[in-house]
């Protein structure tokens, strides 16, 4: 076998190959959203990869990439190996695509070395993590996990494009959505390997460590409806202003967040200003808002409280105010004897044993709805993600490598 540094310089040519194909056709910036060509072209190239590797493999009806190693064993159930090939817009390399081609990598060392496992490891490439298009995530871990409710097919992106619809345009097919899904009782496991995406691993100066919970999320569209009119002529306290009444908002979610300790964050990462000019007072604008912490009690106190405060800043302003609750997913705990095995292995491995919250979501949510599920976070550069900058030391890679493919052979020891 080749040793994890090789295999690691293996895996990082192609992750920079993955991270050529943009829709950015000037090659600028990395951005593969759900269903686009773009996402399309990176994922066959991937399929190639997962092919070559002697995978058996096909595409399921939401895109997924899903690769299959079976097992010989009558009976086997089947563990899951897996992260996203979507981005984000301006994206760094990383996040997802690392999860999967070292699963890919794992998978092909497996398979090179003839071992027989006690139970079918499928490697999953998930079509949607991000939800940056139809702002609802894990569309792709929702379909295997048997959570994807048909009603999302008609969500509609910016420009008007239902679900179903990115669905056929991608070579999808949403009619078999329900029939995708792993049985419940199919399940073994699921492990997901991805950059912490936060800094607490660099400051620490720790490869990797083990993900003991997942942090909720609740995202909410905001459309603040006030009165265009003419910058020049309408006197400041006879206006409606709809920018300056989010303006406000976005700066009450800021401090809300600041006051309630480190376990709630609240971001407005997205807004947009209709028939916007520098002479026109904004009659609307809508906006995100996403909240996060790892308590449920937290987060369901931090939205109602925020949403009262909303409506106090459209009232005193005279603006119409709608809210939409456009995703919840709860904070979800890791499986303690996955971890168990996990901490094992990294401890085997020469490295202390960190545990961390992720504030991040990931597709192992939805995969611990029905199976034991957990999650190996790799230190990336500063912490820094959902930037280009993102990046990670090779040495990191091949550690977190070496930790992963001690663990699946505890899996299979465990379970012989
Ligand atoms: C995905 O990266 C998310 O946590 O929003
Ligand atoms: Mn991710
Ligand atoms: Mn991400």
């Amino acid at each position: 076998m080749l040793d994890y540094h090789t295999r690691t310089a293996h895996i990082l040519s192609r992750i920079d190959a993955l991270a050529a194909i943009s829709e950015d056709a000037t090659g600028a910036t990395i951005t593969r959203r759900f269903g686009t060509p773009a996402f399309v072209r990176g994922r066959d190239l991937v399929q190639s990869w997962f092919e070559a590797a002697g995978l058996k493999t096909h595409l399921d009806g939401i895109g997924n990439l899903r690769g299959r190693l079976a097992s010989p064993r009558p009976g086997a159930k089947t563990f899951v190996l897996a992260s996203h090939i979507d981005t984000v817009v301006n994206a760094g390399k990383y996040d997802g695509p690392l999860g999967v081609l070292m699963g890919l990598n794992l998978a092909e060392s497996i398979i090179q070395q003839g071992i027989e496992l006690p139970f079918h490891l499928e490697l999953i490439a998930f079509s949607d993590e991000e939800g940056v298009r139809f702002h609802t995530t894990y569309l792709g871990s929702k379909v295997v996990t048997g959570a994807f409710e048909p009603a999302l097919l008609q969500k509609t992106d910016a420009d008007g494009i239902t679900l179903a619809q990115a669905i056929k345009d991608m070579g999808g097919n949403a009619a078999s959505l329900a029939a995708d899904a792993l049985p419940a009782e199919e399940w073994l496991g699921y492990f997901e390997l991805h950059i912490e995406q936060g800094p607490v691993l660099w400051e620490n100066k720790v490869p990797i460590a083990l993900v003991t919970a997942i942090a909720g999320q609740q995202r909410v569209e905001l459309t603040w409806t006030g009165m265009a009119g003419h910058a020049g002529t309408v006197p400041m306290p006879m206006r409606q202003d709809a920018l300056a009444a989010a303006a406000e908002f976005v700066l009450a979610a800021e401090a809300f967040a600041l006051a309630h300790g480190q376990s709630l964050v609240a971001t407005v990462g997205q807004l947009r200003i209709p028939y916007s000019a520098s002479n026109v007072i904004a009659g609307q604008v809508v906006h995100s808002l996403d909240l996060r912490s790892p308590e449920a009690s937290q987060l369901a106190a931090a939205y109602a409280a925020l949403q009262a405060q909303a409506g106090a800043i459209a009232a005193r302003r005279g603006l119409g105010l709608d809210w939409q609750l456009v995703q919840y997913t709860a904070p979800v705990a890791c499986d303690r004897e996955l971890n168990r095995l996990l901490g094992q292995a990294i401890a085997a491995s020469g490295y202390e044993v960190d545990g961390l919250v992720s504030g991040a979501g990931h597709d192992a949510v939805p995969a611990s709805a029905v199976a034991p599920a957990t999650m190996a976070f790799i230190r990336c550069y500063k912490g820094i993600s959902h930037n280009p900058l993102e990046n990670v030391e090779p040495a990191d890679v091949a550690a977190a490598l070496a930790v992963a493919e001690r663990f699946l052979l505890e899996l299979k020891i465990k379970h012989q």
